[in-house]
């Protein structure tokens, strides 16, 4: 692996108002987002939802969550304890970097690991931490300022975690399987790993991307977006689309994983982050992926002489691991695993 060094964090870059560093700079970006309806909305607890979760999914695969069981106050607390975490002195944030001794780590503070001279830079700045199985996590990553951060995550976890398990129950029925069929492919040690996403603003950010195009290897993502700065778009039949949500609303998308586990019914959408000249966006994400070592492939009841099986089985682990480069290029993996 490359030797990694501390580069200038966006966050200063942007402080400093400088244009971005061509590292950061694509040649054939096209930010414009096509005029489109809002992404689908599904009210978690009506009596349509499986019918509402099944035809966002087939047409979306992503969509608004309302009445998620969470308070719009508590989600602003969310909003609140990352904004107030990326405000604190620099120095104090580099306690909690991602890089040791010149190595790399997915948690912790900082960017993405840099593993080519042409790879392109994302306009962001982020935390990344695992949240489950508790004994993974590594609390000396974990901010103590504000000092409500600890708390705010906690409880955000274990509450994304019951919408998740409900969810995958509702999209199990909304194709008529047992209503475990998902679940029960993630094993014991299901993964949730969160990410605190600082995009700052960009003097050109026609140039940059906040986040390169890229679809999801979770097998499902929640996205607690701004509430004041629009940046997500999505790939909708081959057009950027402006995802607009209502300020109470989660966003739940479909990862790579779940395209698989659901045989290619339920679509992992590309979906990329755009920047603007002066205002800071932040956003928080949970990644939820079955056990590393679980074997997950297409639910038996969604293959069958009609639907012929398009997804080999993989390990979780094993897809990462094909995965985390290939992101790093702007490249896609799931064709890799297609029969
Ligand atoms: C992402 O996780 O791909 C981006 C989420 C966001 O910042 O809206
Ligand atoms: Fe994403």
């Amino acid at each position: 692996m490359n030797e990694q060094t501390r580069k200038m964090m966006v966050q200063e870059m942007a402080e400093r108002g400088e244009n971005p560093p061509s590292r950061y700079i694509w040649k054939d970006i096209h930010h414009q987002p096509a005029d489109a309806p809002p992404i689908p909305i599904v009210y978690l607890g009506h009596p349509d939802e499986a019918e509402q979760i099944k035809a966002a999914l087939q047409s979306w695969g992503m969509f608004q969550v309302m009445d998620c069981g969470m308070t719009a106050s508590f989600l602003d607390e969310v909003r609140n304890v990352a904004k107030e975490f990326f405000q604190i002195p620099m120095e104090e944030k580099q306690k909690y970097t991602n890089l040791k001794n010149g190595k790399f780590h997915y948690e912790g503070y900082g960017n993405d690991e840099v593993v080519t001279d042409d790879q392109v830079l994302d306009w962001t700045d982020r935390l990344y931490l695992t949240v489950q199985p508790e004994d993974m996590r590594k609390l000396e990553l974990w901010p103590e300022n504000p000092s409500s951060f600890r708390d705010v995550l906690n409880e955000f976890a274990t509450k994304s975690r019951e919408m998740l398990d409900y969810v995958l129950k509702v999209m199990a029925k909304s194709l008529e399987l047992n209503e475990d069929s998902f679940i029960s492919q993630f094993g014991d040690r299901s993964i949730l790993d969160v990410r605190f996403n600082n995009y700052p603003c960009c003097p050109r950010p026609e140039l940059v991307n906040g986040i390169k195009p890229h679809s999801d290897s979770s097998a499902l993502t929640i996205i607690l977006p701004d509430k004041d700065v629009e940046g997500l778009q999505v790939m909708k039949d081959g057009v950027w689309v402006k995802v607009t949500t209502s300020p109470h609303a989660l966003i739940l998308n479909m990862g790579d994983l779940m395209e698989i586990m659901s045989n290619g019914i339920f679509k992992s959408p590309v979906h990329r982050v755009v920047t603007n000249m002066n205002k800071d966006r932040i956003s928080v994400a949970f990644f939820y992926t079955p056990d590393g070592e679980a074997e997950i492939g297409p639910v038996d009841g969604l293959v069958s002489d009609m639907r012929p099986r398009l997804y080999k089985n993989v390990k979780p682990k094993v897809y990462n691991e094909i995965y985390f480069p290939r992101f790093l290029q702007g490249k896609p993996t799931i064709d890799f695993f297609k029969v």
